[in-house]
């Protein structure tokens, strides 16, 4: 059985959470939205700043997604929860308790603070910085007992500079090009760590390029990778987790499970490719609406918003809705994006702008200023995913979800 990482205790930081505690407590919208089914802490002070916004996060869809993985990858791989970029827009702290909850062992994240979040709200399992760890961040990382990575002499040099008990992680590029050492250079840097009193080789790893993609170029990441790691064996090297698989790896390729998979957009219960039907009972876990702040009935020919690109056909009913661009709703899918009101899907009209949006809802009966607007959910016999939303911006659902900013009230359940 590979080494499976430390745990951290509270200790090692002045201020933290108790174990168990929710994290940030969702706001009582007033009435606007789902209701959660429990009532959140916190919640009256979020209806006095009078939120128009929101995205409520199911939070036991992130464990049973993350418990669908688990039992994918059976019992002798560990599922790292990548919950960085405040868990793919769902918040890091909530979706990491979710995902521990559904089996996941390992956290994964992209920087020290993010590291340091998850400390912060007392979660002690084995946290992996998959990123860069600058000099000025090492101290922290050590104090809150997070594993980092190591892909280069400096780094080496650094985590050796810490001469104490530090859990490495030594990546290796077999192709992305983006953080890696060349294959014997990453076999090199790990017998170093091997051979350190003071550092334990905890992980040797890569990243792949194309794996909803290009299956060969996947397949020959792997045997560059598992060619290393036989190197690494023969070295000596022992009892240290072999990890390559993403999302779509571990779905696509299940040789390159290994000790553990690292699965971010699917523990959020988003699939790799809109296509693809693996995992049949896998739960988008998050909701995404506004309200409805003005309707108007504007002439033939009138035009709504910044740019006049939507021009009325007819006399049409514009519904102006609480949700901008500054909320993360890309200003590109101006052109080809919806939202449901009233149970039916519409379109935009004209130019997201910072803060508003506008709907055309002239087919829509009766829409009026407070009506809830879903930009990624179900609404009645409605559904727009985040798929919908990424072909509409010209981009993919990760960066959709990443990209709903902090102004949008999360509310967990
Ligand atoms: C190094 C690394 N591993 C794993 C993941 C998780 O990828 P996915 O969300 O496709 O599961 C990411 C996300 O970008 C990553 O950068």
């Amino acid at each position: 059985m590979p080494f499976c990482g430390h745990q951290w205790t509270p200790q090692t930081l002045a201020s933290h959470v108790p174990r168990g505690s929710r994290g940030p407590a969702g706001p009582d919208l007033g009435g606007l939205g789902r209701e959660p089914s429990a009532p959140t802490r916190g919640a009256s002070l979020l209806t006095e700043q009078g939120a128009t916004k929101w995205a409520d996060v199911d939070t036991s869809a992130i464990t049973h997604n993350t418990n669908l993985i688990k039992q994918l990858v059976g019992p002798k791989t560990a599922v790292m929860a990548v919950v960085k970029a405040n868990g793919y827009g769902h918040g890091a702290v909530p979706a990491a308790r979710a995902a521990l909850k559904g089996g996941a062992t390992w956290l994964g994240v992209s920087s020290v603070p993010e590291g340091i979040e998850l400390r912060k709200a007392g979660i002690p399992e084995p946290i992996l910085n998959l990123g860069y760890t600058p000099v000025a961040a090492l101290s922290a990382a050590v104090a809150a007992k997070l594993s980092l990575t190591v892909y280069d002499r400096e780094g080496l040099g650094l985590v050796k500079t810490a001469a104490t008990d530090i859990g490495v992680h030594v990546k290796l590029d077999s192709g992305m090009h983006r953080l890696g050492a060349a294959p014997d250079e990453a076999v090199r840097l790990a017998m170093e760590v091997h051979a350190d009193p003071d550092l334990r080789l905890e992980g040797f790893w890569t990243h792949f390029a194309d794996a909803d993609g290009d299956a060969a170029f996947t397949k020959e990441q792997l045997r560059i990778f598992l060619d290393a790691r036989a190197a690494l064996v023969r070295g000596g090297a022992t009892n240290f987790l072999s990890h390559t698989a993403n999302s779509p790896g571990l779905l696509r390729f299940p040789e390159a499970r290994l000790d553990l998979v690292r699965a971010g957009l699917l523990i959020y219960g988003v699939r790799p490719e809109r296509h693809w039907d693996d995992l049949p009972t896998l739960r988008p876990a998050l909701t995404w609406q506004t309200i409805v702040t003005h309707v108007m009935t504007v002439p033939a020919g009138a035009s709504v918003g910044y740019g006049r690109r939507f021009r009325a056909p007819a006399p049409a009913r514009v519904a102006t809705i609480a949700l901008g661009y500054g909320d993360g709703l890309h200003r590109r899918a101006s052109e080809g994006g919806e939202a449901i009101v009233r149970g039916m899907a519409v379109p935009l009209a004209g130019t997201i702008s910072m803060d508003q949006a506008a709907l055309d809802v002239t087919n829509v009966r009766d829409v009026a200023p407070g009506d809830v607007v879903t930009v990624i959910g179900q609404d009645g016999e409605a559904t727009l995913t985040a798929y919908d939303l990424a072909e509409a911006s010209g981009t993919i659902s990760y960066e959709v979800l990443c990209a709903i900013s902090a102004r949008v009230a999360r509310r967990y359940t």
